[in-house]
């Protein structure tokens, strides 16, 4: 039994929340992160001017889990809010949930200043968030991230958007939301493959920018992946306020920022040449990483030691890090060459020096895909 002390101690472990603020010139915003934060949404909210009509926009998974808390939140500071349901997976990030979507609002009544409240992964963060740069104009944007790549990637930095026939998220907009609030509590119902694969782009971040991140990872992995309250806030705050850096130095990628692509030429390759079904994302870009970091060696930008300290942290953590045999170097290639849309032209391929530092190398798609047969 545990004795009334220790439940004490235990009771008041909570651990404070965390605030990023992404400073941009004319609106700066809030990612608020900590355990147990859905109850403060209304209240936080409250001192916006908001209307009190507010949407929040979620996927039956999610609003079963956490919808009344949200709910139950928002009514407690005067808000009357409406659920909005999108049915779970990527296949519903389009035209037609984006047309679902804005019916709802009508029938709604939401007015200018109605609060539309993204509660879900990345999927709702990304339609949910397109839905309200468009809509009347564009309404205040509210993120509640509520899995690990929606908390350190999706729901920092403006990005909105819809998948096209043609290709992911071809339709969209950057549209900065008012606040995020990233719950890290909610991640302990996320199934345990998606928490690793959100750890891909949370190592990704110590990579390319902080040899600090990359250290902690490497000495409270266990406890991150134990989903311990308080390195997990610290590693998401870590991860926002890098993201956030980029993003305000480059809001809308037209140099730096690309360096968040690391690992994701390969990646979005390996996912594509495998139709989506066989890795998430995250995993997929864990092998693009893998193979981002062999290339840096081998084209003499990094040290080998460095590769194997990447490639040790990937697969502690659980994830993948080889190219299916069966991807040959040539349909490598042209994947490479469809993603980035170039026939022939050089890539801007980023590739690392040493942990937490990106250098960039000019190659053509073709010779990406050959080192993959090294
Ligand atoms: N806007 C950007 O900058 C940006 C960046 C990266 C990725 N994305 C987009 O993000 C999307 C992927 O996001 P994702 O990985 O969060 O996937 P997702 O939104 O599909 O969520 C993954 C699954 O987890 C479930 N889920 C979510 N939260 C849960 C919780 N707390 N407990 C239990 N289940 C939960 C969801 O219902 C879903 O089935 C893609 O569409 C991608 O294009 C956008
Ligand atoms: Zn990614």
């Amino acid at each position: 039994m545990i004795s009334p002390e220790i439940q004490c101690r235990e009771a008041t472990r909570t651990v404070a929340p965390e605030t990023v603020t992404v400073a941009l010139p004319d609106r700066s915003y809030p990612i608020v992160i900590g355990d147990n934060l859905l109850d403060s949404l209304g209240q936080r909210l409250a001192s916006m001017q908001l209307d009190a009509r507010a949407a929040v926009v979620t996927n039956p998974i999610v609003r079963q889990l956490y919808g009344s808390l949200v709910v139950e939140s928002l009514a407690r500071a005067d808000f009357q809010p409406v659920v909005i349901e999108i049915p779970a997976g990527e296949e519903h990030k389009n035209f037609a949930w984006l047309t679902f979507l804005y019916d709802r609002l009508l029938e709604a009544r939401l007015e200018r200043n109605s609060a539309v409240i993204a509660l879900g992964g990345g999927v709702i963060g990304d339609l949910a968030g397109f839905a309200a740069a468009t809509f009347l104009r564009g309404v205040p944007f509210v993120q509640i991230p509520t899995t690990l790549l929606a908390q350190v990637d999706s729901s920092v930095g403006g990005k909105t958007g819809v998948n096209h026939p043609q290709g992911k998220n071809l339709i969209g907009a950057f549209y900065q939301p008012r606040l995020v609030l990233a719950d890290v509590g909610t991640l302990r119902s996320l199934p345990r493959r998606e928490f690793v694969a959100g750890l891909a782009e949370v190592i990704k971040y110590g990579v390319i920018l902080s040899p600090d991140l990359f250290d902690l990872l490497e000495t409270e992995l266990s406890r991150v992946l134990a989903l311990d309250p308080a390195p997990l806030t610290e590693v998401i705050r870590i991860c926002c306020s890098l993201k956030a850096m980029v993003v305000e130095d480059d809001e809308r990628e037209t140099g730096w920022r690309s360096i968040l692509n690391f690992g994701h030429t390969m990646g979005h390759a390996v996912e594509s040449l495998t139709e989506y079904k066989q890795f998430l994302h995250g995993e997929a870009v864990a092998i693009g990483m893998a193979f981002a970091a062999r290339l840096s060696s081998a084209r003499g930008h990094c040290s080998e030691e460095t590769v194997m300290r990447i490639m040790r942290l990937l697969k502690q953590a659980g994830l993948p890090v080889e190219i299916p045999p069966g991807l040959t170097a040539k349909q490598l290639a042209l994947a490479i060459e469809a993603d980035k849309k170039v026939s022939g032209g050089k890539i801007k391929f980023v590739c690392i020096s040493e942990i937490g530092r990106t250098v960039f190398d000019r190659l053509a798609a073709s010779e990406i895909a050959q080192m993959t047969t090294r």
